[in-house]
Order: C-alpha cells, then structure tokens, then sequence
C-alpha cells in the first residue's frame, strides 16, 4: 500500500524532520528551549524535532528536555538526538531547584488517565506542577499544551467550540485542565508571562491515536461504539510543527487558540476506510448522538495555515502500520466516553 511506513525508526524520522516553514520559523526561538514533561507521548518527538530544524537553519538553539522520565529509554533516545536530559518532579519543591535556566519554554506536563482511581494525583499535577514551572521561569515565554478537553460538548453537525466559548465541561479532568488553564492565565497576568495556551484535539502517530483505537477495533472485530460519532484529528509530525512555529502567538494576559483538523470527521466514515484499507467490515454498536467534543480550529489555522497531512493519508498510514503488526503504545485514547470519566 502507498501509505506503507516501515517502522518504528522510520516513523520517528518522519515525526522529526522539519518542514522548510519550520526552518525558517525556528530561527525565531530563545536558547535554550526548555520542554517540561518532555519523557510522554509528544515530548520527544516534539523535541527531536526542534533540533533538526535549529541544525537544519543554522540556529544555535540548545534543546533541553526535562521531566521524570518515568521511561529511562526515552532519555538514550533524545541524547543520542542531541537533545540534552534533565530529571526534574515538578510537584517536588525539593526537585524543581534543579530546572535549567530557559530562553523560551514549552509546557507538556499533564494527567488524563487515572482520574477516576485517583483524581486528587490529577488535580495536583495539573495545578501544582504549573505554578512551580511559572514561578521558576516568569516573565519568560512559554507555549502550554492544554485540551480541547476544557469545552463542554457541542452540536454534532456543528463546526466545534470556539475559544471564547464557556469552559464548563464534565469531569474531573477536564475541569483540573480548566484549572491549569487558569493558572497560567493567573501567573501571565500578575508576571507579564507571555502565554500561548495550545488547546489539541486528538493528535496521532500510527501508535497511538482516534484512527488508531478504530483501526485496531476493524482489525480485530470489535464493536465500535458510534455514540460519540464525530471528531478532529490531527497527525502528530503536524502538530509537532505548529505547536514549535506557535511562540510568536505568546501573549499577556494568556489567550488560548485551538489545534487539530480544520474539518470534522465521522466515526463510521473513518471505520468503513479504514476496513477497506484493511480488508475487513467494522462492527458499530450504538447511534450517533447529537453532541460531541469538536474544536474548532480556524483561528489557529489563519495563523499558521492548515494542517499539511490529509485525512486518507492519515487513515491509510495506520492501516498499513495495523495490517503489518506495528507496535502500539497500549494508550487507548477512550474517545468513546462521554461522561467525562477517565
Ligand atoms: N496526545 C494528545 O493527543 C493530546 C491531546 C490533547 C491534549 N494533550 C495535551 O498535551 C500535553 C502533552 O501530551 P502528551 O500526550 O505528551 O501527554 P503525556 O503522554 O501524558 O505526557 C506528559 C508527561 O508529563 C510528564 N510528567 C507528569 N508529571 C510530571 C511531574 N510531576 N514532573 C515532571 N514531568 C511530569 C510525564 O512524563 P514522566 O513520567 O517522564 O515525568 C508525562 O508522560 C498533555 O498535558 C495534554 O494536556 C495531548
């Protein structure tokens, strides 16, 4: 199949080659760039990636990856990268002594799943670790990963919540994500921190991701639940890059700005391609219901352009990687829940 990535190595290689845009754009960024909660789903590449575009513009940019690194591998994977490691526990008072002085800082750090279990470790990590990281580096500029999560849901037909809609969403995590929002917004309004607040939907990498709970789903013939039957995606290499070229967007006090596709897609319409791509009928369970958890992403995409990567290419990427046995992160993304309950 056209779609076909070979595997891991290739994947990663393709999710951290930079774009002629982000050559340019990366010449903009203040070394060093500081990444918190780098040792996750999109901190080493994302990392990676802004050092292939430093090296690739000839900008001296110092990439510093910082987090628990609960996974010791992903530390060998950024340093032989070039990309320098520092453990830091950002609800640790004793540990945070240790962050690295920053030029700009990218703020990753956060829990979704668990919540249910235990949901005061969810709270603490998404309101404690970012008032340690804003007092440590206030006054800097800072691009913080949020959710689009914050939303309540919307109209499935409609074009998704905007910025300035209300945050009155169900759910403990989704309100600490709220709280986090907050706090930023807090900090950027007393420091003059000068905060881009990115609000991703759903980002995917043949690992981990929407398509990928489908794909595997039609694979193995599970039933796929249609209740929450629309959202946005966007492919990771791509957020990557407009989570990188989003520095210029800082701003105080904090604004917010949404990151996923610019269109809306249909859990039956992406199962059916993907059991075409994979020989195989999906099975639904359920119908659709009227509302969803959609993003709307014009604002951000007037600003950078829309995402490059086109759904099918996306839908027939996955497919090749779950027809071929590819390795997958084991990180549901639970699209299915509508109760706010992770
Ligand atoms: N991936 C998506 O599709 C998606 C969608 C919507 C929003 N987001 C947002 O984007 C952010 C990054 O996404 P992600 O998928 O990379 O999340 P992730 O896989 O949960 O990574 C966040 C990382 O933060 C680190 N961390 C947690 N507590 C920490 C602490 N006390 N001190 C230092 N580091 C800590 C953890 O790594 P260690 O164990 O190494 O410390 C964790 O893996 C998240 O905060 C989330 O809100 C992501």
């Amino acid at each position: 199949m056209r779609g076909a990535i070979e595997n891991e190595e290739s994947l990663d290689e393709m999710l951290t080659r930079p774009r002629p845009v982000l050559v340019e754009d990366i010449r903009e960024l203040r070394s060093p760039l500081v990444l918190l909660g780098a040792g996750g789903k999109i901190g080493p590449s994302l990392a990676v990636l802004a050092r292939r575009a430093a090296e690739a513009a000839g900008h001296d940019l110092e990439v510093i990856a910082v987090s628990r690194f609960s996974n010791p591998e992903k530390v060998r994977w950024l340093q032989e990268r070039r990309v320098e490691t520092v453990s830091v526990d950002l609800l640790s008072p004793a540990s945070v002594k240790d962050l690295p002085e920053a030029g700009d800082v990218l703020y990753l750090v956060g829990l979704k799943f668990g919540t249910e279990s235990n949901p005061s470790l969810t709270w603490a990590v998404n309101t404690v670790a970012p008032m340690h990281a804003l007092e440590r580096y206030a006054g800097h500029r800072v691009v913080a990963l949020s959710t689009g999560n914050v939303y309540p849901m919307s109209p499935a037909r409609g074009t998704g919540s905007q910025e300035g809609d209300s945050l009155t969403p169900l759910g403990e995590y989704a309100n600490a994500a709220v709280a986090r929002e907050r706090l930023f917004e807090y900090a950027s309004r007393k420091d003059g921190t000068k905060v881009a607040l990115i609000r991703l939907n759903y980002a995917t990498d043949c690992r981990y991701g929407v398509p990928v709970d489908l794909a595997r789903k039609v694979w193995r013939g599970e039933a796929i639940d249609l209740a929450n039957g629309v959202f946005n995606c966007i492919w990771q290499g791509d957020a990557n890059e407009m989570i990188l070229r989003s520095f210029p967007l800082a701003h105080s006090p904090a604004r917010p700005w949404n990151l996923t596709s610019r269109e809306t897609y249909q859990v039956r319409e992406a199962a059916t391609q993907l059991g075409k791509f994979l020989g195989r009928e999906p099975v639904f369970t359920g119908e659709e219901a009227s509302t969803a958890l959609l993003s709307d992403a014009r604002a951000l995409c007037s600003k950078l352009g829309s995402p490059p990567t086109s759904w099918n290419t996306i839908l027939e990427r996955t497919a090749c990687w779950v027809r071929a046995g590819g390795p997958a992160l084991g990180k549901p993304t639970r699209f299915e829940v509508r109760d706010g309950k992770y």
